[in-house]
């Protein structure tokens, strides 16, 4: 066997199906564009509709197979909506990456029952739902791959954790709980946990470079994080490789949490 045929093997994503919400921007579309060039046909959700087609029209000139959906993930019924679309466009998912958020971060002690609501929305309940809706049926067909996109902050407080490290929390939670009840029919739940890595979700604090600095100085790699990091690790959890993997949470941050 080649070395190519022995990496196939392990790696390819040939003839999967994946869905990645918030594949439209940042860690997202940088997971999207990895699964799609592993060989998936990678439908992408989020809300806006530029930055959408942006990201298929990009994965169709690399010679990928990709399509989007617009849906409000802060929404039971933009939830469903985002499934069925996700489902009509190349077929029932096999793997579901989760990587949609918001990050929302009043002092506790000013934070409104609408920044909670939201927060567990779009983080929370809707990677709850978009399971409920895949997994049974990635458990009856012996295949799946859940990956949830979570933060440092599902594991210990900092920079006003509030909602959003409660969110995280749980969802480190919901992989565990989606784990115990879908591995045994060879379907794996697991989280990648970024530390800090400059995207649109973090403009405000991506634009003070002292704390860019020190946030790099904290990591022992002695840089922030980019989407691409997120590749290798994305592609291994969606594959073959990863089968006896699940439950876990696995860092991609450059050292930053055990620093
Ligand atoms: N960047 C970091 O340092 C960092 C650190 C830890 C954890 N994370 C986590 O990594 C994930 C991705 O973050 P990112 O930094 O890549 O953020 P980003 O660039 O802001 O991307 C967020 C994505 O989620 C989508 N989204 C947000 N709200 C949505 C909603 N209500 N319905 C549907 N889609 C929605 C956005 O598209 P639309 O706005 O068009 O809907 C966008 O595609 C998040 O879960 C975040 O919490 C990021």
């Amino acid at each position: 066997m080649t070395s190519q045929a022995y990496l196939s093997e392990l790696f390819s994503l040939e003839g999967r199906v994946a869905v990645v919400t918030g594949g439209s921007s940042g860690i997202g579309r940088a997971i999207a564009e990895a699964l799609a060039r592993a060989g998936a046909s990678v439908v992408v959700v989020a809300r806006r509709e530029t930055e959408l087609a942006a990201t298929v029209g990009d994965l169709e000139a690399q010679g990928c197979r990709a399509a989007r959906v617009s849906a409000d993930l802060g929404t039971r019924d933009g939830v469903r909506a985002a499934a069925e679309g996700a489902a009509k466009a190349f077929g029932e998912p096999d793997i579901l990456v989760n990587c949609a958020g918001i990050n929302l971060r009043p002092p506790l002690g000013e934070l409104g029952e609408d920044v909670w609501d939201t927060t567990m929305a779009v983080n929370l309940e809707a990677p709850h739902l978009l399971g409920q809706r895949f997994g049974p049926g990635m458990a009856e067909r012996g295949f799946g791959r859940i990956i949830h996109i979570t933060s440092q902050q599902a594991h210990r407080a900092f920079v006003q954790s509030g909602a959003y490290g409660v969110s995280k929390g749980a969802l480190e939670s919901l992989a565990r709980s989606q784990a115990e009840a879908w591995s045994p029919y060879g379907v794996t739940c697991n989280t990648l946990v970024p530390g800090f890595v400059m995207t649109p979700l973090n403009t405000r604090l991506s634009s003070d470079p002292e704390k860019v600095a020190a946030l790099a100085a904290r990591t022992m790699v002695g840089r922030n994080g980019l989407a691409e990091d997120f590749a290798g690790a994305a592609v291994f959890l969606a594959s073959r490789a990863s089968a006896y993997v699940t439950g876990q949470a696995i860092f991609v941050d450059g050292g930053f949490s055990v620093h």
